[in-house]
């Protein structure tokens, strides 16, 4: 039984389901499909340098890893390493293995600070402090029942608010753009705050992305003006998930978020999604009860691990 690890081969449909089948076994409440990672590894920005990892045992691939660099953070240069092996092949030795290499490759490109997504369980927690890592920020996943839950009734408009598809911006979705950088830049994040300033970049990775769904992404606008924004991620199947849910600061605590992330659900519901998924830092108290309001519940944490490299 020998574990190697190698880079995935973006034109071998095997290495894509390989994938995305371990990260689904060992995280179910992310989202991701074969063709999402192929679209990520053409499209990813250049400046990200992403490169995805994969640990086979015997040609059965049983690990995966996210590496890149986080190019829409400030200095210092930061790296992310998201490993994950799937839940019947652990203790082979695949995690160190692809740790050992991405840490590699990050160093290699001038990363002094390396982040992790670690499920919150003793074991993970474990290896992440034996190979050097700290606690830092965590997030929990939500889960929402669609098929079988109740969501709160759809709300009258406040005048002057009105709700549109973002598919309604496919001519010129630069206003989407600047309103997901202005909210972007005010998420809770253990990165610190993402500059989204790129907007090709954007169109390129966030809107043409195939899980973004632009008929079931929801923008509220007031009096014209594009103020608050959900952004909907589908998976061709049943699952939905949020890609971002922001307001203008302008127009916070008006109920602007709610008004559209209600709007995206029923319409996600209509269309026969079963499960929505969700996840916010553990700090971001109005995005958290925002979702309990909906009827989210907390289905997993992870914690952010932080490696300083010296
Ligand atoms: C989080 C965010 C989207 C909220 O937008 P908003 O339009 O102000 O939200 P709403 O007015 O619809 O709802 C606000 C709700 O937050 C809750 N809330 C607000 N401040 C809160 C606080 N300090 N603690 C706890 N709950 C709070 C309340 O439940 C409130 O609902 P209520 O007024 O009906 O009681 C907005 O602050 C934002 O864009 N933040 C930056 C981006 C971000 O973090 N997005 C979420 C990550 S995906």
């Amino acid at each position: 039984m020998t574990v190697m690890v190698r880079e995935i081969k973006p034109e071998v449909r095997a290495d894509l389901e390989g994938f995305a089948h371990v990260r689904h076994s060992a995280l179910p409440f992310y989202v991701i499909t074969p063709d999402s990672l192929a679209y990520d590894v053409a499209h990813f920005h250049p400046d990200a340098r992403y490169r995805p990892l994969l640990a086979e045992e015997d040609g059965e691939i049983i690990g995966s890893a996210q590496v890149g660099l986080l190019h829409e953070t400030p200095t210092p240069v930061q790296g992310f390493i998201n490993v994950y092996v799937h839940p019947d092949r652990t203790r082979r030795g695949a995690a160190t293995l692809l740790v050992r290499a991405a840490e590699e490759y990050l160093a290699g490109l001038g990363a002094t600070r390396l982040l992790a997504w670690v499920l919150d369980e003793p074991g993970n927690r474990a290896f992440a402090e034996a190979h050097g890592y700290t606690a830092g920020r965590s997030s929990h996943f939500q889960r929402l029942d669609l098929a079988n839950g109740t969501l709160p009734p759809l709300q009258d408009l406040p005048p002057g608010v009105e709700l549109r598809p973002a598919a309604d911006f496919a001519d010129d979705p630069r206003p989407i753009f600047e309103l997901d950088a202005e909210t972007t830049a005010d998420e809770p994040s253990e990165a610190g705050s993402a500059e989204l300033a790129d907007y090709e970049g954007w169109l390129e990775n966030t809107w043409r992305h195939p899980l973004n769904n632009l008929d079931l992404t929801t923008i509220a606008l007031v009096d014209g003006r594009p103020a608050a924004f959900t952004a909907a991620r589908t998976d061709g199947g049943t699952r939905y998930t949020t890609g971002m849910t922001g307001t203008a600061r302008a127009f916070r605590g008006r109920g602007l978020a709610k008004l559209a992330k209600n709007d995206s659900l029923h319409r996600a519901r209509a269309a026969g999604y079963t499960e929505a998924f969700t996840g916010n830092d553990t700090g971001n108290e109005p995005m958290l009860a925002i979702n309990k309001w909906f009827g989210y519940e907390i289905c997993a944490t992870e914690v952010r691990y932080v490696r300083e490299l010296g």
